[in-house]
């Protein structure tokens, strides 16, 4: 397997693989400093990032390379190079190249003309690595995924359906209520619900926010208008999806000792309130610090290739 573009392109035992290996370098973090020496990694940003682009550079640091972060005003692509001419000149420089772009098809095209790896840091349809720091965070603080019911509230977007593949993936629930116009990807759950087949891990859709969130073993949501999406929407989406607010009612609903979590940034007072997001159930700073340990993780394993992909 050469590219990570979307949870589902890692086989469950790639993705367990991931996990061990992020839970190892979270433990001893400077175990792994050679392999990516005298090479660099390429992180190029077409959208904001703080969490993505500081734990991936991070993470090359730490296996010995050097990261040269690009916005898109620094490429040539951001004066009509083709997408396909920048990743096969990056491939003749860097080991590695992590993209956060806004359609998921660029980042195919990207991945499908470089010869070294590609990974997806986000697009408009999906966050494999924000997926990631989640699963090991949910396992971290509350045991096996297979055990879990999580429920996702909100938006349906890109993280939303890492997240639901990944937790499918590894054999666990996932209840995702939306309201209906902003429900998830028909195609991304027809892919977890066979996923699931094999794993036991189901994905259940609903439009009540207190029925997904009765009785799970973790709260999760984002913001309402995601970087990809336009800002005429915001009033709209924001009439939709007050009523999906995590609060501390909502919070209540889930079982005694649930977590919250968010992939942050968060927006206090919108889609989650401050006593929630700054509360003793929130653990999205431990999800913010697994970014890195899960980035060391990929990036090995994919310069190693240890991954062999579904
Ligand atoms: N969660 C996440 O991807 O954050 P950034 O946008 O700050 O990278
Ligand atoms: N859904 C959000 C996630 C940010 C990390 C966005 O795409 O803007």
């Amino acid at each position: 397997m050469k590219d990570l573009l979307r949870t589902s392109d890692l086989s469950v035992d790639d993705l367990r693989l991931l996990l061990e290996l992020a839970a190892r370098f979270k433990q001893r973090p400077y175990q792994h400093r050679s392999e990516l020496s005298n090479q660099s990694v390429v992180l190029y940003f077409a959208k904001p990032s703080t969490r993505t682009r500081i734990s991936m550079a991070t993470a090359v640091a730490r296996l010995g390379g050097v990261p040269i972060t690009v916005g898109a005003s620094e490429l040539q692509l951001g004066r009509g190079e083709t997408i396909e001419d920048t990743a096969r000149t990056i491939s003749r420089y860097a080991r590695a190249f992590v993209v956060r772009t806004f359609a998921d098809e660029d980042v195919r095209r990207f991945a499908a003309a470089a010869s070294i790896p590609v990974v997806n840091a986000l697009t408009d349809g999906h966050h494999p690595c924000q997926s990631l720091a989640d699963l090991l965070t949910l396992q971290e603080k509350l045991g096996p995924i297979d055990r879990l019911r999580v429920a996702y509230l909100g938006d349906g977007n890109n993280v939303c359906h890492s997240l639901v593949e990944g937790v499918v993936m590894l054999g666990g629930s996932i209840a995702v209520a939306t309201p209906p116009e902003l429900s998830p990807d028909p195609d991304v759950i027809a892919v977890a619900r066979a996923i699931g087949e094999r794993t036991g891990g189901s994905v259940e859709l609903v439009e009540d926010p207190a029925e997904a969130a009765r009785g799970a073993d973790a709260l999760y949501t984002d913001v309402w208008l995601s970087m990809g999406d336009a800002d005429e929407e915001r009033a709209r989406r924001s009439a939709l999806l007050t009523p999906y607010r995590v609060d501390a009612a909502l919070m209540a609903r889930a079982r005694p000792g649930a977590a919250f979590l968010h992939c942050l940034p968060d927006h206090r007072g919108e889609e989650v309130t401050a006593e929630v997001v700054d509360g003793p159930a929130s653990v999205v700073f431990d999800q913010a610090e697994n970014r890195l340990h899960t980035a060391v993780a990929l990036l090995y394993a994919l310069v190693e290739e240890r991954l062999t992909g579904h």
